[in-house]
């Protein structure tokens, strides 16, 4: 039995396997209406979520499946002081495979150590967000067509954004990444993610604090919002909380070919103005999500498609 808990918990090979299967599910959506037919997915969310909760059970119901779990941490009995590892050890004998979100780093690790059924890590606190990352893959390849040689720019929240985490633990397995870290210093990557992941694979990176220096280089701008709930000081997310703002105006510093992508929730980062802008994909990605998270339910749950 295989768990999700990182993106590296999936080779090259499967990552290519569930794409692919992704879009044919996107273009043939009928041919799998019911290979999930009889099996049950857990939403186990102890934190808020729109895209990832409901593109998790619009992907079972659109494999034939059923769903149940509960959306946040005060109406499950987590209130009354239950654990990831008794929770897990129960859901197991309700559900077929769980995706859990959790605030706290390693608690869908925790989980899939006390799990009989595959466990998904729907995000954990500021560390992995593994089917976020299939679904930006998804979208860069359909988009771009290719997912090696591409320069990158990530914006923003670099400390504690996990989508950023999770997507260049991605990329650099493509051959030609180049990354652009745009953010102000105090919301860099974290230093292990430089040292362990990019120094020691000899990543080309630069990490920069303006915006409209680098636009013109970047194939995709990866934007992201500043997380407001991982701050333990109001008065420095206050003063970082808008330190990009993507505007029509520095749109037209970019290449025609540009992506614009963000996991979403957007809060101040992006100008609605550029959501016209038919380089800003962050919607259609969006879209996109629900087909990732269908190969992968039938690819963990090895349904013969
Ligand atoms: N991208 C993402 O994780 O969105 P939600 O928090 O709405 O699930």
């Amino acid at each position: 039995m295989k768990h999700v808990i990182s993106p590296l918990d999936l080779s090259v090979e499967e990552l290519d396997h569930i794409l692919s299967l992704a879009e044919d599910m996107l273009q043939n959506p009928k041919k799998y209406s019911e290979c999930c037919h009889g099996k049950k997915l857990a939403t186990l969310f102890y934190e808020p979520s729109t895209r990832t909760r409901l593109s998790f059970e619009a992907a079972m119901l659109n494999l034939g499946g059923s769903v149940l779990g509960f959306s946040s941490a005060d109406s499950s009995s987590a209130a009354k002081g239950e654990s990831v590892a008794d929770t897990i050890r129960v859901v197991s004998s309700y559900a077929d495979i769980c995706a859990m979100r959790h605030p706290k780093e390693g608690a869908p690790l925790v989980a899939s150590m006390y799990s009989t059924i595959p466990v998904i890590n729907a995000g954990d606190g500021g560390h992995n967000h593994p089917t976020q990352t299939l679904t930006d893959l998804l979208t860069i390849k359909i988009l771009k067509g290719h997912l090696d040689h591409l320069k990158i720019g990530f914006c923003g929240d670099l400390k504690f954004g996990r989508t950023v985490h999770s997507l260049i633990n991605a990329m650099v397995r493509y051959e030609g990444s180049n990354f652009t870290l745009i953010s102000p210093v105090e919301l860099q990557i974290p230093t292990y993610l430089k040292e362990e992941v990019l120094d020691q694979k000899q990543i080309p990176y630069k990490e920069v604090s303006v915006l409209e220096d680098v636009l013109s280089e970047l194939d995709i701008l990866y934007m992201t919002r500043v997380q407001k709930e991982r701050f333990f000081n109001e008065e420095d997310y206050i003063r970082l909380k808008d330190s990009f703002i993507l505007t029509s105006k520095k749109m037209e510093l970019a290449r025609p070919d540009m992506l614009v992508l963000h996991p979403l929730p957007r809060v101040n980062e992006i100008a609605t103005e550029v959501d016209s802008d038919p380089r800003a994909v962050y919607f259609k990605q969006a879209q996109f999500g629900v087909y990732v998270r269908m190969a992968l339910i039938v690819t963990l749950l090895q349904i013969n498609v």
